[in-house]
C-alpha cells in the first residue's frame, strides 16, 4: 500500500511572512515600475522575491492569483495610453548561479530538452551583454516608426512614442524592403558618461536654487525617469541611447521564403536596417565558449561605456528555438547569466574618523559585512564633512552600498523609510580623536585636519607606512600592524628610530618571535640603500607624489640642492606649480624635518646622486593623456610612470582638455568619446615614439 501524499501545510509565521512579501514586493514593484523611484537596491528585492517563490513552492495550495511571481510587474500609468502587445514582451529565466557553472547549467538544460546525448556536437549559440536599462518594443509600419510601448506587465504597455522619438540613435524610419509590421525589441539604456554630465547639470541647477531638479542613483534610473517624462520637451534633454536584441510583430515574407534563419542573422539585419546592435554579440560554440565570453564580458564590465548586470545567451537556430518554446513567461532557449551585484543593503554599525598621514580626519561607515561586487565590504568612505551631511548618513541607518571594479566601496544612498526613530546626524568632530588636537577646516577646503602634526600617533603611524611601502623607500614586512605596536610600545617616534631597534626590544613585542624580528631588521638594512625619488617621495611632503619625486630628483640632481632650491627654482621643474613649491619649502624650512633628513642619513640610509639635469628633456611637458585598455607589452602602471617621467599627466577621463589618448585593446567608451572630441589616439608604439621625442 502506498502511503497518502502529503500536502504540507504552512504555520502562522509562515503564512504571515508569506503575506508580507507580497504586499512588500507589491509595494516596491510600484516604486520601481511606476514611480521609478525604487527604495531597495535591485539584488535585495530579488531576495525577497525569491523567498516568495520558495515558500509558494512548498505551499503551492497557497498561490494566489495576484501574487507578485504571477506576473512580470508594472502598471501602466495612468497618463499614458495603454497599448497591447501583439506579441507578448516576454522576459527570461535568471541563472542565479553568477559562477561559470550557471552557463554549464543552461547548455545541460537545453540539450536535455533537445534529447541531445553527449555525442552530439556542440550547440551553437549567441552570448549578448544584459543591458541594464528598460526593455522597449518599437513598431514599424511599411518602415515607418509608428509606436514604442515600455513592456509593462508583458501584456499591455505604456505608449512613450513621443518621447522615444527623442532618441536620435533610433531610426524614424527604415530603409525600403523591410517587413510591412516589424516590431524591434531591444533596451533604452543612458551610457555612462552621458549619466555624468547629466548628474552634473542637475546639481548645478540644485545649487542654482532651482529645487526640482534631483539628480539620479544610477543611470537605469535616469533612463527610465526620460522615458515615462510626460513632457517629450524635458525627455529630450535627457541623452538616451538603444540596443536592439530580439523582435515581436513580423510581417511573412512572401512566397514563403523567411527574413532569416538565425538570431545572429537577424541582428545583422538589423543592423543593416539602421538598428544599433551592440558590437559585443557573438556566436559562441557550446558551454565552454559560454563560459569564455561570461568571463570576458565580466572583465570589460566596468569600463563598458554603459552598465550591464550580467550576459544573456540565446539558442542561435531560429528552428530549435521553436522546438524549445516557453515556460510560463520565460524561453526555454535563453537565459540571462548574472555577474554578482554591485550594489547591496546593509546596516552603518558606527561612524568612526580616521586620520590619514597629512592629518586629513575622514569620516568612515563601518558596516555589517555584506558581499557586494565579488568582496566582502565591511568599511565605506564618506569622504569628508560635506560628502556625509548630504548623504545623511547616521548610525543604524540602512544604506546602500556600491562597489564596482577596483573602486573604493561608497554609500550610495539610505533607506529612509527604515531609519530609526531618534537616529542622530553625524558631526564632525572639532577635535582629533586620535591625539585630541583641534581639528581645522581651512577656506576653500572639503577636509578638516588635525593640527598635531607629528605629535599625533595616527599621523606618525601613516607617514612610517608611508616611507616604508613598496614604492618609497622598502621596508619588507613592516605592514599596518607592526607599525601599530611599535609606535604603541614607544620604540618609533620618527622615521630615524626605525633603524635604531634592536633585537632585544622587538622580541619584547607581543608575538613577535626571533625570527620575525631579524627578518625585520634585515629588511631594514636592506632599505637603507635607496633611491632619491624614492627616499623623496618617502618622506611624505604634502603633494610631492612618485611623479614629482622623479622630476625634482632628475632636475636637481642632489637632496641639498632640493632642500635649498628657492620657490623660484622648484617652479622650474616640469609640473610643480605654486602650490607644490611652497609646500616643499615649508617643509624643509621646518628645522625638524631637516633634522629627520640628517639622522636618516646619519643611520646609513644612502643614494647615488647625479649631477642636476635642469636641462632636461621633458617632452612631454604640458601634455594631458589617458590611458585605456590593454597595451601589449606595458603595464598602465608602467605608461603611466613614463609619461609622468617626460613631464606629461595621466588623467582619467576623456576631455576637451585631452592631448592625447592611448589605447589598447579592447578600449571602450574612452576610445569612442576621443573620436567624438577629436583627440589624438596613440597605440604603445605611438607612445613609445612619442616619448623618445621623435613626433
Ligand atoms: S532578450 C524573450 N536580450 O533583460 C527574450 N533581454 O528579463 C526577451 N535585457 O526584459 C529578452 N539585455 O529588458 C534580452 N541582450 C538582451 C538583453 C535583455 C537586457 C533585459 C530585457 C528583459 C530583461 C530580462
Amino acid at each position: 500500500m502506498s502511503e497518502p501524499i502529503q500536502v504540507p501545510t504552512a504555520d502562522a509565521a509562515q503564512l504571515q511572512r508569506l503575506q508580507w512579501l507580497r504586499a512588500e514586493l507589491h509595494r516596491h514593484a510600484h516604486q520601481y515600475y511606476v514611480l521609478d523611484a525604487p527604495l531597495l537596491p535591485d539584488a535585495e528585492f530579488d531576495r525577497l522575491f525569491v523567498e516568495l517563490q520558495h515558500l509558494e513552492a512548498r505551499f503551492p495550495t497557497l498561490v494566489t492569483a495576484d501574487s507578485p511571481t504571477q506576473r512580470v510587474g508594472g502598471k501602466p500609468l495612468e497618463q499614458f495610453e495603454s497599448v497591447r502587445h501583439r506579441v507578448p514582451m516576454l522576459s527570461i529565466r535568471t541563472e542565479t548561479d553568477t559562477e561559470a557553472s550557471g552557463a554549464l547549467h543552461f547548455d545541460a538544460r537545453v540539450r536535455r530538452e533537445l534529447g541531445l546525448s553527449v555525442d552530439d556536437p556542440a550547440l551553437e549559440y549567441v552570448a549578448e551583454p544584459k543591458f541594464d536599462g528598460l526593455a522597449m518594443s518599437l513598431r514599424y509600419e511599411n518602415g515607418i516608426l509608428q509606436q514604442a510601448a515600455t513592456r509593462g506587465d508583458g501584456e499591455f504597455g505604456e505608449d512613450v512614442t513621443r518621447n522615444i522619438r527623442t532618441i536620435g540613435q533610433i531610426p524614424l524610419r527604415l530603409p525600403s524592403g523591410v517587413p510591412a509590421v516589424l516590431e524591434v525589441r531591444g533596451e533604452v539604456y543612458m551610457r555612462r558618461d552621458d549619466f555624468e554630465a547629466l548628474n552634473a547639470s542637475q546639481r548645478e541647477k540644485i545649487a542654482g536654487g532651482a529645487r526640482l531638479e534631483k539628480t539620479f542613483v544610477n543611470p537605469r534610473n535616469a533612463a527610465a525617469g526620460a522615458v515615462r517624462q510626460l513632457d517629450p520637451a524635458v525627455a529630450a534633454k535627457r541623452p538616451l541611447s538603444f540596443f536592439a536584441y530580439g523582435l515581436g510583430d513580423l510581417t511573412q515574407r512572401p512566397e514563403g521564403k523567411l527574413w532569416f534563419t538565425t538570431h545572429m542573422q537577424m541582428l545583422q539585419q538589423l543592423r543593416q536596417w539602421g538598428l544599433p546592435v551592440c558590437k559585443l554579440v557573438a556566436i559562441a560554440q557550446g558551454a565552454d565558449a559560454l563560459v569564455a565570453y561570461h568571463a570576458r564580458i565580466g572583465a570589460q564590465r566596468d569600463s563598458l561605456g554603459f552598465d550591464i548586470d550580467g550576459v544573456v545567451y540565446k539558442v542561435n537556430d531560429l528552428a530549435l528555438q521553436q522546438r524549445l518554446g516557453f515556460v510560463t513567461r520565460e524561453p526555454r532557449w535563453a537565459v540571462a547569466h548574472k555577474y554578482p551585484a554591485q550594489e547591496q543593503m546593509t546596516t552603518v554599525l558606527e561612524i568612526d574618523v580616521q586620520v590619514g598621514r597629512t592629518g586629513k580626519l575622514t569620516p568612515v561607515a563601518k558596516l555589517a559585512p555584506v558581499f557586494v561586487g565579488g568582496v566582502t565590504v565591511t568599511n565605506a568612505t564618506l569622504h569628508n564633512e560635506d560628502e556625509a551631511r548630504r548623504k545623511d548618513v547616521r548610525v543604524g541607518d540602512a544604506v546602500v552600498v556600491r562597489r564596482a571594479g577596483d573602486v573604493i566601496p561608497e554609500v550610495v544612498s539610505v533607506l529612509l523609510e527604515r531609519r530609526a526613530e531618534g537616529a542622530q546626524p553625524f558631526s564632525m568632530p572639532r577635535i582629533c580623536p586620535v591625539c585630541g588636537s583641534v581639528a581645522v577646516r581651512e577656506e576653500g577646503e572639503a577636509d578638516y585636519r588635525c593640527s598635531g602634526g607629528l605629535f599625533c600617533s595616527a599621523q606618525r603611524k601613516q607617514a612610517i607606512l608611508h616611507f616604508a611601502q613598496r614604492r618609497a623607500v622598502e621596508v619588507d614586512g613592516l605592514g599596518e600592524k607592526l607599525v601599530d605596536q611599535l609606535v604603541d610600545a614607544g620604540l618609533v617616534r620618527t622615521l630615524p628610530d626605525l633603524y635604531r631597534l634592536g633585537l632585544t626590544s622587538l622580541t619584547a613585542l607581543e608575538r613577535m618571535a626571533d625570527k620575525s624580528a631579524s627578518n625585520l631588521l634585515q629588511a631594514l638594512l636592506d632599505s637603507r640603500q635607496t633611491t632619491l625619488p624614492r627616499f623623496l617621495f618617502g618622506l611624505g611632503i604634502r603633494h610631492v607624489g612618485e611623479a614629482t619625486a622623479k622630476a625634482l630628483a632628475r632636475h636637481f640632481g642632489t637632496l641639498d640642492a632640493i632642500m635649498d632650491g628657492s620657490e623660484e627654482s622648484l617652479l622650474q621643474v616640469a609640473d610643480v606649480g605654486p602650490i607644490v613649491a611652497q609646500s616643499i619649502r615649508t617643509f624643509f624650512d621646518q628645522a625638524h624635518n631637516r633634522e629627520v633628513v640628517e639622522q636618516l642619513r646619519g643611520c646609513g640610509v644612502t643614494w647615488t646622486e647625479g649631477p642636476p639635469q635642469a636641462s632636461a628633456r621633458a617632452p612631454l611637458a604640458g601634455k594631458t593623456f589617458v590611458i585605456t585598455g590593454t597595451l601589449p607589452t606595458m603595464g598602465r602602471e608602467d605608461a603611466k610612470a613614463l609619461i609622468e617621467a617626460a613631464g606629461g599627466k595621466v588623467a582619467g577621463s576623456v576631455s576637451k582638455k585631452t592631448h592625447y589618448l592611448v589605447a589598447g585593446a579592447e578600449a571602450g567608451s574612452k576610445l569612442d568619446k576621443a573620436r567624438e572630441l577629436g583627440v589624438a589616439v596613440l597605440d604603445e608604439s605611438g607612445l613609445k615614439e612619442l616619448l623618445s621625442g621623435s613626433t
